[in-house]
């Protein structure tokens, strides 16, 4: 059991934790900000209408209203926390500026109810979170100075990374977020794939990539949810998840800045990958906050053997 000041793991807390990470105050109160609004969009998800919204969002897609409700609890948090210049929200047509001058602040994009689908089925989903220092939304990933996600699964659990490593928080009983992992770290290749898509849209170069995976043992677990299955390889340290170009799709279903950006900041950090097929997708310049792109992420090896199959060098 690790202590750190006589404490048990299980009993450092969230904001604790971040102070010792040597950041910004602001950056701290950015992130525990953003934990405090997880458990109200929580309650929403256990208990908020499962209907659709009548509404769209950027992507024209239908919004449910749990998405409208997530992104308003997520954006109202954001807006009067202080320390945040402009907003991007999946869910929200265009950028939310809240204060013109930049200094000391942050920028953040995120998807505020990821797999917001699924909750009438009761299957896990999560809030994703990526953080920029300044006005500007439209750096590449690699210039993030923190990324998030919260689960809300069986339990519900917190990971971060402010570019010291990765660690993992549980909401314990009295809904405040523990330490639970620390410095988690991803093996060179996995035994798990989360083939996204449909498979008859998957280019012959992907089918060969998933028949190598299958042929070297790995299991497939796919629930449809971003935010677990990639849970699931951080947590396991073992697998990839992939979402690639579909021949109706050239660029894939997933977005660039709101749900790709933060999770390869995350995997990264773990020791993992992320590319596009060709390049790392922290190393990719938005052209607008309504980017998607391919992707392939976890256990580097893996994420490497994509791109040899994607070149035809397999
Ligand atoms: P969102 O609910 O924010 O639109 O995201 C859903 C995404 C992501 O959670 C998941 O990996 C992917 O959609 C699943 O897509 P398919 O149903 O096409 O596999
Ligand atoms: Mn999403
Ligand atoms: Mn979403």
């Amino acid at each position: 059991m690790t202590s750190v000041a006589g404490k048990t793991k299980f009993q450092i807390d969230l904001r604790q934790h971040l102070r010792d990470q040597n950041i910004s105050g602001n950056l701290v109160h950015l992130i525990c900000e953003i934990a405090e609004a997880s458990k109200y969009v929580i309650n929403a998800v256990r208990t908020g209408d499962l209907g659709v919204a009548g509404t769209s969002n950027l992507y024209g897609e239908e919004q449910l209203a749990l998405d409208v409700l997530s992104d308003r609890i997520m954006r109202k948090r954001l807006q009067h926390s202080g320390v945040v210049c402009n907003i991007a929200s999946e869910e929200m047509e265009q950028i939310f500026q809240v204060s013109s001058s930049p200094q000391g602040m942050f920028s953040v994009a995120y998807d505020p109810l990821d797999g917001s689908s699924l909750v009438d089925v009761n299957l896990a989903v999560g809030t994703i979170v990526g953080i920029y220092q300044g006005a500007d939304l439209l750096q590449p990933g690699r210039k993030m100075v923190g990324a998030m996600y919260i689960l809300y699964g069986p339990r519900v659990s917190l990971v971060y990374s402010v570019g010291k490593g990765v660690y993992e928080f549980t909401m314990n009983q009295l809904m405040e977020y523990t330490l639970t992992r620390e410095n988690i770290r991803m093996e060179p290749s996995g035994n798990i794939y989360s083939p996204g898509g449909l498979r008859k849209k998957y280019s012959p170069e992907n089918e060969s990539f998933i028949k190598y995976l299958e042929d070297k043992g790995s299991k497939l677990r796919y629930s449809g949810g971003f935010v677990p299955d990639i849970n699931q390889i951080l947590i396991k340290g073992k697998g990839i998840f992939m979402y690639p170009a579909l021949n109706d799709s050239p660029n894939g279903k997933l977005r660039l800045l709101f749900e790709l950006n933060p999770m390869a900041f995350l995997l990264e950090q773990a020791g993992g990958l992320a590319t596009n097929g060709e390049i790392p997708i922290l190393d990719i310049v938005p052209e607008g906050v309504e980017d998607r792109c391919p992707v392939y992420i976890g256990c580097r090896e893996d994420v490497e053997k994509a791109g040899e199959f994607l070149k035809g060098a397999c």
